[in-house]
């Protein structure tokens, strides 16, 4: 196995590839243990460590860890539980997100989704679970008071009926209707970009910035999670079931509001660079601004959104 240099003087400094080795497996191990720990029911478990242990890219967590990382704050056990929640809550919505009654996916991670293994039942209780646990975990974790409140806060303002879920219902009740831009952009903030915001926004919290620096961070996630969703809408015209570990070609059979579907493939791309190109120089100011602020491994992160053409 490669030998880790652990003697950086600065996290940013890092290689993305080393930094996911050391940092990823310590996220995981907290929602495992966490959901081991705190589940009397042997099959629902089961059904919450089936879909945690597919896989995934960990991009929240990432995004966390790097924020952290990229104002030289140590990275110990309560980040690592926040990262976990995070990706827990994240994984929730997947579930969801794949039932019959939503978008009525068979395959994601590369693997059978969560209701055709485990029944819709319990998959609907899988992710009841990891999204409650997600809370639980953040309110154990060793932080002060006022950070954790507001860690757990945003998590339910992110994550809840102003936030991603309000995503996933205009998502669902836009089915079939052609939508505009704007409401398409929306949705995609919404479903898809109040997580990354979280990423980024309790990085910041967990990296004890001022307000201002947290305003910053939440602009720079709003241009990531919206072309985090682009890519996702153009991957799913441009990949292939394999590389993408779940059903490629899906949005158009479900006539979905997608970029591709309501600018085309050329002004779709077009559309990401613009939302890339602004995260950068928002990278930049957080630079020229903050003091300790690198952002190296930030940048390095943010090339994974993009999309060759
Ligand atoms: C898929 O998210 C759903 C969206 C919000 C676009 P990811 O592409 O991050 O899925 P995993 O975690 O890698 O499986
Ligand atoms: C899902 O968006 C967003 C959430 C799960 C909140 P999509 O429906 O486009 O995600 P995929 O393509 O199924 O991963
Ligand atoms: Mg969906
Ligand atoms: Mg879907
Ligand atoms: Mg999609």
């Amino acid at each position: 196995m490669k030998k880790l240099i652990l003697t950086e003087t600065r996290k940013a400094e890092m290689r993305l590839t080393d930094f996911s080795a050391i940092h990823l497996p310590a996220v995981e191990k907290e929602i495992l243990s966490f959901l081991d720990e705190h589940t009397t029911d042997r099959a629902l478990c089961d059904a919450m460590t089936y879909s945690v242990k597919a896989g995934g890219k960990r991009i929240r967590p990432l995004l966390l860890l790097a924020a952290v990382a990229s104002f030289d704050e140590p990275i110990d056990v309560p980040v690592y539980q926040v990262a976990a929640a995070l990706e827990m809550v994240h994984t929730y919505s997947l579930i969801h997100d794949d039932l019959p009654a939503m978008d009525n996916d068979d395959l994601r991670r590369g693997k059978p989704t969560n209701h055709k293994v485990f029944g819709e039942a319990l998959a609907i209780l899988a992710g009841d679970g990891l999204l409650t646990g997600a809370f639980q975990l953040i309110s154990m974790a060793h932080l002060g008071h006022s950070p954790k409140l507001l860690l757990l806060q945003q998590l339910a303002v992110c994550a809840g009926a102003q936030g991603m879920v309000a995503g996933q219902a205009a998502d669902i009740e836009g089915e079939s209707k052609k939508l505009s831009l704007e409401e398409l952009a929306f949705i995609h903030e919404r479903k898809t970009g109040r997580l990354i915001r979280y990423a980024l926004l309790a990085g910041g919290i967990l990296a004890k910035q001022p307000e201002e620096i947290l305003l910053l961070l939440q602009r720079l996630a709003e241009h990531l999670g919206l072309a985090f969703q682009i890519r996702d809408d153009l991957l799913d015209v441009i990949g292939t079931t394999k590389t993408l570990g779940k059903t490629a070609g899906k949005d158009e059979r479900m006539e979905k509001n997608t970029y591709p579907r309501l600018l085309g493939l050329e002004k779709t791309h077009e559309a990401l660079e613009i939302e890339l190109l602004s995260a950068n120089k928002i990278i930049d100011k957080l630079e020229e601004d903050v003091f300790s602020f690198d952002g190296r491994l930030m940048r390095q992160l943010i090339k994974q959104f993009d999309v060759e053409k």
